[in-house]
């Protein structure tokens, strides 16, 4: 915030939740730049009212809350915050598999609740990890720290992502046959039109009734009610969410009344340092992108080699 208000005139939207779409598009009407959070919805009706946009910068590595080829299609470069945030999430996407596998909030309100009455040798049994197998759908940045972290613990690795052939890190392998092999699967991908609702019934019904699934993306890639069944049913054994649909998750969803769902209000990178560096690059982005400057980090480069 400080360099920001040292460079320009800004329009602070003062509330804790989001703008209201016609607070956003009235709001926006007249700026020469755009800070978004994920949870605006920067659509072409945004960009298209803003005649004098020069860049978006939005403070989250994903960016499907901004529509990219419109933004392109006016050549507004848009920038992102990647990097900073790959660990802190990686961490949380452990954090998770551990505490879904192991049962760690069941244990917590077990305690609390009053019923530890003794050792007893059948409590709360959950999941091995050693010499089981991680499946990591989408093996980018985060996707490949996850894998690291994995590899301490004695996991075995496979992947899946189109766009990586080889990595001596895994095996790489069709979505089919990483939800049927794997005890745990990691979900790394953006959301675009191809990942939306991707763990769907039919591919739920390919994992091990067994298996944890793990969500650090974006929460619509998995069908929340066809997630829901495979919970209820013990199709599958657990789940371990950061992400979900919609967000914020309401208290009525039935996702939160099942004891081996584990739902976090989206906290990937919700740690001191990364929040700074996200807040800095997206600062930085912002800046470069109103001075005319190449943004230090952006998702659409094409607007700078398309000829004016
Ligand atoms: C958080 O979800 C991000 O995309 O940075």
């Amino acid at each position: 915030m400080r360099l920001v208000l040292e460079t320009c005139e800004v329009d602070i939207w003062p509330e804790e939740t989001p703008p209201p779409r016609h607070d956003l598009l009235q709001r926006v009407r007249d700026k020469d730049g755009l800070l978004a959070l994920l949870t605006d919805t920067v659509d072409a009706a945004v960009i298209d009212g803003a005649p004098r946009l020069r860049v978006i910068s939005n403070c989250a590595v994903g960016v499907d809350n901004i529509d990219l080829a419109a933004a392109t299609s006016r050549r507004i470069p848009v920038g992102n915050t990647p990097d900073v945030l790959t660990d802190a999430t990686a961490d949380l996407a452990f954090a998770l598999l551990l505490a879904a596998a192991r049962r760690l909030v069941e244990g917590v309100e077990y305690v609390k609740a009053g019923r530890w009455k003794t050792w007893n040798l059948q409590l709360l049994l959950g999941a091995d990890l050693a010499d089981r197998t991680l499946g990591i759908v989408g093996f980018g940045r985060i996707g490949r720290a996850v894998a690291r972290r994995a590899q301490g613990f004695g996991l075995r690795l496979i992947y899946h992502d189109p766009a990586v052939a080889h990595d001596p890190a895994g095996s790489s392998v069709s979505l089919e046959a990483l939800l049927s092999k794997s005890d745990f699967v990691s979900l790394h991908v953006p959301l675009t039109a191809e990942t939306h609702h991707m763990i769907n019934d039919q591919n739920l019904g390919r994992m091990k009734p067994t298996a944890i699934l793990i969500n650090t993306s974006r929460g619509p890639v998995v069908d929340h009610d066809a997630l829901y069944r495979a919970l209820k049913a013990g199709r599958i054994f657990a789940a371990g969410l950061d992400v979900t649909e919609p967000e914020p998750l309401g208290p009525d969803s039935p996702l939160l009344r099942l004891d081996n769902c584990i739902v976090l209000p989206h906290l990937g990178s919700a740690s001191q340092w990364t929040r700074e560096q996200m807040a800095l690059l997206a600062a930085e982005n912002l800046i470069a992108g109103l001075e005319g400057r190449r943004l230090p980090h952006c998702v659409n480069p094409e607007v700078y080699d398309l000829s004016r």
